[in-house]
């Protein structure tokens, strides 16, 4: 099972201590992507770095991640010059392979033809392609979803994709238009499933082991599978996709656990008590849901502003 990318959630932190927690559970993460910028090259160049770029790089520094579950560092953008110096300079880091974010639903950035802004427009996929993957040292890899505002786009996408050699497409089978609403379009992702020659990484609302046995039964040429939001949900779930059979006491335990430690590293790395709160609540918004409580009274926490309070709630559901 594979990691999504979860801009905010799948830091190095998280996946620090998701691997301490479930060692070898997942085998490799994708990270949250770093933007494409018109002076990267140049900041990349003579060692001067914007706050992003430093941030990406600490999170893909493979000193950081020894001992934390593998990565392919997520790149998003279009601009080629760009897109091939940040690639060989992670390839010079390590990285046998970058991955090209083609799924972003945000309005900023499908505004300017980016993430699944570009999907619509298969030459200028091809021409981002020609740029980059003559000169581009590591393998490269696709993210995808099917469309920006219809699934037309796919099957005109398929056939450029096929003409180059792509460590693998993932595809998310919901327009960019659908944000994370509706449900994933299986009947698309049947079709297409066929007609790509790369191998196929399927992801979207997996959130139990049943899940998993669904996709991997209907659609066999599927090469693996990605779990996003579901792995907040249901922290054992990569494990249990493994075939780990965990009767209500160890999946509790375990849970908690991992939510513990999640919670401890984050308060123990975060720079001020504010920031401790905020990236706590995020993670709470989705992990509650992995804990026998209500929504109600999950939601006390949200309403929380001090950290010793947040804390003390936090802990009498997990305790
Ligand atoms: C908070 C958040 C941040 C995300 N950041 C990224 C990202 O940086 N790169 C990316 O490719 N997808 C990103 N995604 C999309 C997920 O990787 C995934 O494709 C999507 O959530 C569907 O999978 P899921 O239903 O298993 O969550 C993000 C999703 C969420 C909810």
């Amino acid at each position: 099972m594979i990691l999504a990318p979860m801009q905010g959630l799948t830091e190095l932190l998280f996946r620090r201590v998701y691997e301490e927690c479930f060692p070898g559970a997942i085998r490799l993460a994708m990270t949250p992507f770093l933007s494409l910028t018109h002076n990267l090259h140049n900041l990349l160049a003579d060692g001067t770095q914007s706050s992003t770029l430093k941030h990406f790089m600490r999170d893909v520094l493979p000193e950081a991640n020894r001992g934390s579950i593998p990565i392919t560092p997520q790149i998003l953008g279009k601009e080629p010059e760009e897109f091939v110096a940040l690639g060989n300079r992670l390839y010079d880091m390590g990285y046998s392979e970058v991955n090209w974010n083609i799924g972003c639903p945000m309005r900023n950035i499908t505004g300017k033809h980016r993430g699944s802004g570009i999907l619509p427009y298969p030459d200028e996929v091809k021409a981002v392609l020609d740029g980059v993957i003559p000169k581009l040292k590591p393998r490269l890899s696709v993210k995808m979803r099917i469309g920006l505002r219809q699934k037309e786009d796919i099957f005109a996408l398929v056939p450029v994709l096929n003409d180059y050699p792509l460590a693998s497409v993932t595809i998310h089978p919901r327009l960019g238009r659908q944000q994370y609403t509706g449900v994933p379009d299986m009947e698309t992702f049947a079709q297409v499933l066929p007609m790509i020659i790369h191998p196929v990484i399927y992801n979207g609302d997996i959130t139990n082991v049943g899940d998993v046995q669904r996709i991997k039964k209907t659609y066999p040429k599927v090469a693996d599978i990605m779990v996003g939001r579901g792995i907040l949900y249901r922290p054992t779930l990569p494990l249990e996709a493994e075939g780990h059979v965990l009767n209500e006491d160890e999946w509790l335990t375990a849970t908690k656990h991992f939510i513990m430690r999640l919670y401890e590293e984050t308060k123990a790395t975060a720079p001020t008590a504010e920031s401790a709160i905020r990236k706590t609540k995020e993670y709470w918004c989705m992990l509650w849901r992995g804990l026998p409580i209500s929504e109600a009274e999950a939601r006390k926490v949200l309403r929380e502003q001090e950290l010793t309070a947040v804390d003390k709630l936090i802990h009498s559901f997990i305790q």
